[in-house]
């Protein structure tokens, strides 16, 4: 057995057999390290340390590391991939159940994810119909009138001297 995580959702007394340094993680998922170190970082993983303060991870958490990569070819925000995988446990093994949870979780992630991109899809037909790219009017250039927050003038043509 690893000592436990100093993590409270953290992975808790796994068999030594059962976990891999992150340079076998990273070979198995094709994650870079310093994608790794960055989703624990966040909250996304999590490891145990060895006495060396050597990471380790439960093997269980190459799934959960695969559906991150999956999540964000999808353009998943990494926030909301973290809410879709909430109800996976990282300190153990998780049952079936806890995976039909993040099915659910993950449908809800993505059913907003699919309205977004036809909301988006819908306001750029308008304006490649109207193609008048105005900085006040056109909500694609300029949403929610970003823009004018920076102040007034040519905000774009500012910035470029
Ligand atoms: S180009 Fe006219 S509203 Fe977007």
């Amino acid at each position: 057995m690893i000592p436990t995580s100093s993590q409270d959702e953290g992975p808790k007394d796994v068999p030594a057999e059962e976990l891999l340094s992150i340079g076998q993680v990273s070979e198995r998922t094709g994650v870079a390290r310093s994608a790794l170190h960055f989703y624990e970082e966040v909250g996304l993983i999590a490891s145990l340390r060895t006495a060396g303060n050597q990471r380790r991870y439960p093997r269980h958490l190459l799934r959960r590391i695969s559906l991150i990569t999956v999540g964000k070819q999808l353009g998943i925000a990494l926030s909301d991939i973290k809410r879709a995988l909430a109800p996976v446990p990282m300190d153990r093994l998780p049952s079936e159940e806890d995976w039909i949870r993040a099915t659910a979780q993950w449908k809800l992630v993505l059913e907003a994810r699919r309205r977004a991109i036809e909301e988006l899809e819908n306001r750029l037909m308008g304006c490649i119909g109207c193609g008048c790219l105005s900085m006040q009017a056109c909500s694609l250039l300029n949403p929610a009138d970003q823009l004018s927050r920076q102040g007034s003038g040519a905000r774009r043509l500012d910035a470029e001297d």
